[in-house]
Protein backbone atom coordinates (compact mmCIF):
# COMPACT_ATOMS: atom_id res chain seq x y z
CA UNK A 1 0.00 0.00 0.00
CA UNK A 2 1.25 3.38 -0.83
CA UNK A 3 0.52 7.08 0.45
CA UNK A 4 -0.21 9.02 -2.09
CA UNK A 5 -3.67 10.85 -1.62
CA UNK A 6 -6.19 9.51 0.74
CA UNK A 7 -7.65 7.94 -2.87
CA UNK A 8 -6.08 4.55 -1.76
CA UNK A 9 -7.63 4.47 1.84
CA UNK A 10 -11.16 3.82 3.29
CA UNK A 11 -12.49 6.35 5.95
CA UNK A 12 -12.43 3.68 8.18
CA UNK A 13 -8.64 2.97 7.49
CA UNK A 14 -7.92 7.04 7.75
CA UNK A 15 -9.89 7.16 11.34
CA UNK A 16 -7.14 3.90 12.35
CA UNK A 17 -4.21 5.84 11.13
CA UNK A 18 -5.59 8.67 13.03
CA UNK A 19 -6.63 6.97 16.08
CA UNK A 20 -2.97 5.14 16.28
CA UNK A 21 -1.28 8.03 16.40
CA UNK A 22 -3.00 9.41 18.95
CA UNK A 23 -2.41 6.09 20.69
CA UNK A 24 1.36 6.06 19.83
CA UNK A 25 1.46 9.74 21.34
CA UNK A 26 0.41 8.31 24.81
CA UNK A 27 2.05 5.54 24.92
CA UNK A 28 5.29 5.56 23.03
CA UNK A 29 7.20 2.66 24.78
CA UNK A 30 5.19 0.13 23.58
CA UNK A 31 6.24 0.65 19.66
CA UNK A 32 9.84 1.25 20.88
CA UNK A 33 11.40 -1.52 18.57
CA UNK A 34 8.40 -2.28 16.00
CA UNK A 35 10.49 -1.30 12.89
CA UNK A 36 13.81 -2.61 14.03
CA UNK A 37 16.11 -2.93 11.23
CA UNK A 38 13.84 -1.10 9.02
CA UNK A 39 15.07 1.89 6.88
CA UNK A 40 12.86 4.69 5.35
CA UNK A 41 14.28 6.42 2.34
CA UNK A 42 13.58 10.08 2.52
CA UNK A 43 14.19 12.14 -0.85
CA UNK A 44 13.21 16.44 -1.33
CA UNK A 45 13.18 18.07 -3.81
CA UNK A 46 11.76 21.08 -1.94
CA UNK A 47 12.84 22.31 1.42
CA UNK A 48 11.54 21.00 4.80
CA UNK A 49 11.46 21.52 8.75
CA UNK A 50 8.69 19.20 9.69
CA UNK A 51 7.95 16.65 7.57
CA UNK A 52 12.41 15.82 7.04
CA UNK A 53 12.32 15.72 11.12
CA UNK A 54 9.08 13.60 11.93
CA UNK A 55 9.75 10.87 9.64
CA UNK A 56 13.65 10.92 10.47
CA UNK A 57 12.71 11.21 14.15
CA UNK A 58 9.69 9.01 13.98
CA UNK A 59 11.96 6.16 12.67
CA UNK A 60 14.74 5.71 15.15
CA UNK A 61 12.00 6.15 17.85
CA UNK A 62 10.33 3.21 16.36
CA UNK A 63 14.14 0.95 16.25
CA UNK A 64 14.20 1.64 12.43
CA UNK A 65 16.88 4.29 10.56
CA UNK A 66 16.12 7.00 8.25
CA UNK A 67 18.55 8.54 5.47
CA UNK A 68 17.70 11.71 4.23
CA UNK A 69 18.35 12.01 0.52
CA UNK A 70 18.68 15.63 -1.03
CA UNK A 71 17.25 14.71 -4.97
CA UNK A 72 20.21 17.40 -6.21
CA UNK A 73 22.98 15.19 -5.04
CA UNK A 74 21.69 11.51 -6.11
CA UNK A 75 21.16 10.58 -9.46
CA UNK A 76 17.65 10.93 -9.59
CA UNK A 77 18.35 14.25 -11.13
CA UNK A 78 20.10 13.16 -14.46
CA UNK A 79 18.43 9.28 -14.44
CA UNK A 80 14.79 8.18 -14.76
CA UNK A 81 12.41 8.15 -11.44
CA UNK A 82 11.53 4.92 -12.72
CA UNK A 83 14.97 3.16 -12.82
CA UNK A 84 16.40 4.95 -9.83
CA UNK A 85 13.37 3.93 -7.43
CA UNK A 86 13.72 0.04 -8.87
CA UNK A 87 17.16 0.57 -7.56
CA UNK A 88 16.10 2.57 -4.00
CA UNK A 89 13.58 0.00 -3.43
CA UNK A 90 15.70 -3.25 -3.44
CA UNK A 91 17.65 -1.32 -0.59
CA UNK A 92 14.96 -0.33 2.11
CA UNK A 93 11.64 -0.74 3.51
CA UNK A 94 9.73 2.35 2.04
CA UNK A 95 10.17 6.07 0.78
CA UNK A 96 9.15 9.12 1.72
CA UNK A 97 9.37 11.39 -0.94
CA UNK A 98 8.48 15.16 -1.35
CA UNK A 99 8.40 15.97 -5.12
CA UNK A 100 8.05 18.87 -7.13
CA UNK A 101 5.64 16.82 -9.44
CA UNK A 102 2.70 14.26 -8.80
CA UNK A 103 3.12 12.51 -11.85
CA UNK A 104 6.88 11.52 -10.64
CA UNK A 105 5.27 10.32 -7.33
CA UNK A 106 2.80 8.22 -9.63
CA UNK A 107 5.73 6.57 -11.43
CA UNK A 108 7.65 5.92 -8.04
CA UNK A 109 4.94 4.70 -6.58
CA UNK A 110 4.56 2.08 -10.09
CA UNK A 111 8.35 1.16 -9.28
CA UNK A 112 8.72 0.45 -6.12
CA UNK A 113 8.52 -2.96 -4.29
CA UNK A 114 8.05 -1.03 -1.08
CA UNK A 115 5.47 1.64 0.17
CA UNK A 116 5.45 5.10 -1.00
CA UNK A 117 4.83 8.18 1.24
CA UNK A 118 3.42 11.37 -0.69
CA UNK A 119 5.57 13.74 1.95
CA UNK A 120 3.76 16.84 -0.16
CA UNK A 121 3.65 17.34 -4.09
CA UNK A 122 1.94 20.30 -6.19
CA UNK A 123 -1.44 18.14 -5.23
CA UNK A 124 -1.57 16.45 -1.55
CA UNK A 125 -0.27 16.76 1.32
CA UNK A 126 -1.29 13.50 2.89
CA UNK A 127 0.61 13.15 6.11
CA UNK A 128 -0.19 16.96 7.32
CA UNK A 129 -3.52 16.57 6.81
CA UNK A 130 -3.32 13.12 8.89
CA UNK A 131 -1.80 15.18 11.66
CA UNK A 132 -4.41 17.74 11.29
CA UNK A 133 -7.51 15.38 11.74
CA UNK A 134 -5.84 13.57 14.82
CA UNK A 135 -5.03 17.38 16.26
CA UNK A 136 -8.95 17.81 15.61
CA UNK A 137 -10.15 14.53 17.39
CA UNK A 138 -7.52 15.34 20.46
CA UNK A 139 -9.32 18.47 21.25
CA UNK A 140 -13.12 17.74 20.49
CA UNK A 141 -12.79 13.51 21.06
CA UNK A 142 -14.62 12.88 17.61
CA UNK A 143 -14.45 14.06 13.93
CA UNK A 144 -18.40 13.34 13.10
CA UNK A 145 -19.94 16.65 11.93
CA UNK A 146 -16.74 18.96 13.69
CA UNK A 147 -16.15 21.85 11.00
CA UNK A 148 -13.34 22.86 9.81
CA UNK A 149 -12.97 26.05 7.82
CA UNK A 150 -10.02 26.39 5.65
CA UNK A 151 -9.25 30.05 4.75
CA UNK A 152 -6.34 30.50 2.45
CA UNK A 153 -5.46 29.53 -1.55
CA UNK A 154 -7.15 26.47 -2.63
CA UNK A 155 -3.70 24.14 -2.85
CA UNK A 156 -2.27 20.63 -2.02
CA UNK A 157 -3.02 20.88 1.62
CA UNK A 158 -6.82 21.99 0.97
CA UNK A 159 -7.02 19.09 -0.94
CA UNK A 160 -5.50 16.63 1.64
CA UNK A 161 -8.50 18.55 4.15
CA UNK A 162 -10.85 17.91 2.01
CA UNK A 163 -10.09 14.37 1.05
CA UNK A 164 -9.69 13.59 4.61
CA UNK A 165 -12.49 15.50 6.67
CA UNK A 166 -15.25 13.73 4.37
CA UNK A 167 -13.65 10.70 4.51
CA UNK A 168 -14.14 10.68 8.44
CA UNK A 169 -17.07 12.42 8.95
CA UNK A 170 -15.69 15.86 9.42
CA UNK A 171 -17.44 19.21 7.72
CA UNK A 172 -15.46 21.06 5.62
CA UNK A 173 -16.13 24.71 4.28
CA UNK A 174 -13.53 26.17 2.15
CA UNK A 175 -12.83 30.06 1.94
CA UNK A 176 -10.12 30.36 -1.37
CA UNK A 177 -10.24 33.50 -3.76
CA UNK A 178 -7.60 31.60 -5.51
CA UNK A 179 -7.03 28.34 -6.77
CA UNK A 180 -3.41 27.31 -7.37
CA UNK A 181 -4.48 25.79 -10.72
CA UNK A 182 -1.45 22.66 -10.10
CA UNK A 183 -3.37 21.66 -7.65
CA UNK A 184 -6.37 21.25 -9.26
CA UNK A 185 -8.44 17.69 -8.83
CA UNK A 186 -11.93 17.53 -10.30
CA UNK A 187 -12.55 14.09 -8.99
CA UNK A 188 -11.53 15.21 -5.33
CA UNK A 189 -13.71 17.46 -5.48
CA UNK A 190 -16.38 15.86 -7.15
CA UNK A 191 -16.11 12.92 -4.79
CA UNK A 192 -16.09 15.63 -1.55
CA UNK A 193 -19.54 16.95 -3.13
CA UNK A 194 -21.42 13.92 -3.05
CA UNK A 195 -20.40 13.81 1.05
CA UNK A 196 -22.39 16.83 1.84
CA UNK A 197 -19.45 17.83 3.91
CA UNK A 198 -17.92 19.78 1.70
CA UNK A 199 -18.94 23.50 0.43
CA UNK A 200 -16.62 26.34 -0.67
CA UNK A 201 -17.98 30.38 0.12
CA UNK A 202 -16.06 33.69 -0.33
CA UNK A 203 -18.47 35.01 2.68
CA UNK A 204 -15.61 34.30 5.12
CA UNK A 205 -17.25 36.27 8.28
CA UNK A 206 -20.47 33.72 7.92
CA UNK A 207 -17.80 30.73 7.55
CA UNK A 208 -16.27 31.33 10.69
CA UNK A 209 -19.48 31.61 12.66
CA UNK A 210 -19.96 27.43 13.72
CA UNK A 211 -16.46 26.89 13.02
CA UNK A 212 -15.24 24.15 15.55
CA UNK A 213 -11.53 25.39 13.61
CA UNK A 214 -10.27 27.94 11.70
CA UNK A 215 -7.14 26.75 9.33
CA UNK A 216 -5.23 28.76 7.26
CA UNK A 217 -1.63 28.06 5.01
CA UNK A 218 0.78 30.26 3.06
CA UNK A 219 -0.62 32.29 0.24
CA UNK A 220 3.12 31.49 -1.93
CA UNK A 221 4.10 27.97 -1.94
CA UNK A 222 7.13 27.46 -0.23
CA UNK A 223 9.39 26.69 -3.65
CA UNK A 224 8.66 30.50 -4.91
CA UNK A 225 8.87 32.46 -1.94
CA UNK A 226 11.91 33.72 -2.32
CA UNK A 227 11.77 33.88 -5.88
CA UNK A 228 12.19 36.72 -7.02
CA UNK A 229 10.69 35.83 -10.77
CA UNK A 230 7.59 35.30 -8.59
CA UNK A 231 7.57 38.78 -6.85
CA UNK A 232 4.92 40.47 -8.69
CA UNK A 233 2.62 37.71 -8.39
CA UNK A 234 3.03 37.28 -4.68
CA UNK A 235 2.23 41.39 -4.25
CA UNK A 236 -0.55 40.73 -6.31
CA UNK A 237 -2.10 37.70 -4.00
CA UNK A 238 -1.08 39.48 -1.19
CA UNK A 239 -3.39 42.65 -2.01
CA UNK A 240 -6.40 40.19 -2.91
CA UNK A 241 -5.92 38.18 0.19
CA UNK A 242 -5.26 40.23 2.61
CA UNK A 243 -9.34 40.57 3.74
CA UNK A 244 -9.04 36.82 3.99
CA UNK A 245 -6.30 37.39 7.15
CA UNK A 246 -6.91 35.14 9.87
CA UNK A 247 -6.86 38.16 12.95
CA UNK A 248 -8.67 39.02 16.02
CA UNK A 249 -11.05 41.06 13.97
CA UNK A 250 -12.39 38.30 11.50
CA UNK A 251 -12.59 35.52 15.03
CA UNK A 252 -13.99 38.35 17.18
CA UNK A 253 -17.27 36.36 17.60
CA UNK A 254 -15.49 33.06 16.83
CA UNK A 255 -14.86 30.65 19.56
CA UNK A 256 -12.56 28.21 16.88
CA UNK A 257 -9.36 26.69 17.31
CA UNK A 258 -6.56 28.53 15.33
CA UNK A 259 -5.11 25.93 13.19
CA UNK A 260 -2.18 26.67 10.47
CA UNK A 261 0.29 23.78 9.29
CA UNK A 262 3.24 25.73 9.23
CA UNK A 263 5.98 27.27 8.28
CA UNK A 264 3.99 30.48 8.82
CA UNK A 265 4.21 33.96 7.44
CA UNK A 266 3.33 36.29 9.93
CA UNK A 267 1.02 39.32 9.18
CA UNK A 268 0.32 37.86 5.98
CA UNK A 269 -2.24 34.68 6.39
CA UNK A 270 -2.61 34.96 10.18
CA UNK A 271 -1.64 37.84 12.25
CA UNK A 272 0.48 37.85 14.76
CA UNK A 273 -1.17 37.75 18.09
CA UNK A 274 -3.55 35.11 16.20
CA UNK A 275 -0.55 32.38 16.82
CA UNK A 276 0.32 33.06 20.11
CA UNK A 277 -3.45 33.30 21.01
CA UNK A 278 -5.39 30.65 24.07
CA UNK A 279 -6.81 29.36 20.65
CA UNK A 280 -3.92 28.52 18.59
CA UNK A 281 -3.34 24.52 18.29
CA UNK A 282 -0.61 25.72 15.75
CA UNK A 283 2.31 24.24 17.61
CA UNK A 284 0.44 21.38 19.05
CA UNK A 285 -0.66 20.25 15.35
CA UNK A 286 3.16 20.78 14.58
CA UNK A 287 4.04 18.39 16.97
CA UNK A 288 1.56 15.80 16.26
CA UNK A 289 3.71 15.20 12.89
CA UNK A 290 5.23 12.86 14.70
CA UNK A 291 2.90 10.83 15.84
CA UNK A 292 1.38 10.94 13.10
CA UNK A 293 3.95 10.32 10.91
CA UNK A 294 5.06 7.14 13.13
CA UNK A 295 1.14 5.86 12.85
CA UNK A 296 1.30 6.10 8.43
CA UNK A 297 5.05 3.86 9.09
CA UNK A 298 3.29 1.66 11.59
CA UNK A 299 0.40 1.00 8.92
CA UNK A 300 2.24 1.13 5.40
CA UNK A 301 4.74 -1.42 7.29
CA UNK A 302 1.58 -4.01 7.85
CA UNK A 303 2.50 -3.07 12.03
CA UNK A 304 -1.62 -3.00 12.63
N1 LIG B 1 3.85 21.59 7.03
C1 LIG B 1 4.97 21.07 6.48
O1 LIG B 1 4.91 20.17 5.65
O2 LIG B 1 6.13 21.59 6.94
P1 LIG B 1 7.52 21.46 6.18
O3 LIG B 1 7.33 22.08 4.81
O4 LIG B 1 8.50 22.23 7.02
O5 LIG B 1 7.88 20.02 6.05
Amino acid sequence: MHLISFKELSGQQLIEIIDKGIDVKHDPEKYGTALNGRSLAMIFQKSSTRTRVSFEVAMTQLGGHALYIDWRTTNFAIASVYDETQYLSRNVDCIMARLKKNADLQVMAEASRVPVINGCDEKYHPSQAIADLMTMKEKKGMLEKVKLVYIGIHNNVCNSLIEGCTKTGAKITTVTPVFNEPSRDEKLLENARKTGLYETTLDVKQAVKDADFVYTDTWVDMEFFLDPKYAVEKEKRVKLMMPYQINKELLKESDAYIMHDMPIHRGYEISQDMIENPKSVIYEQSENRLYSAKAILLKLLEKY
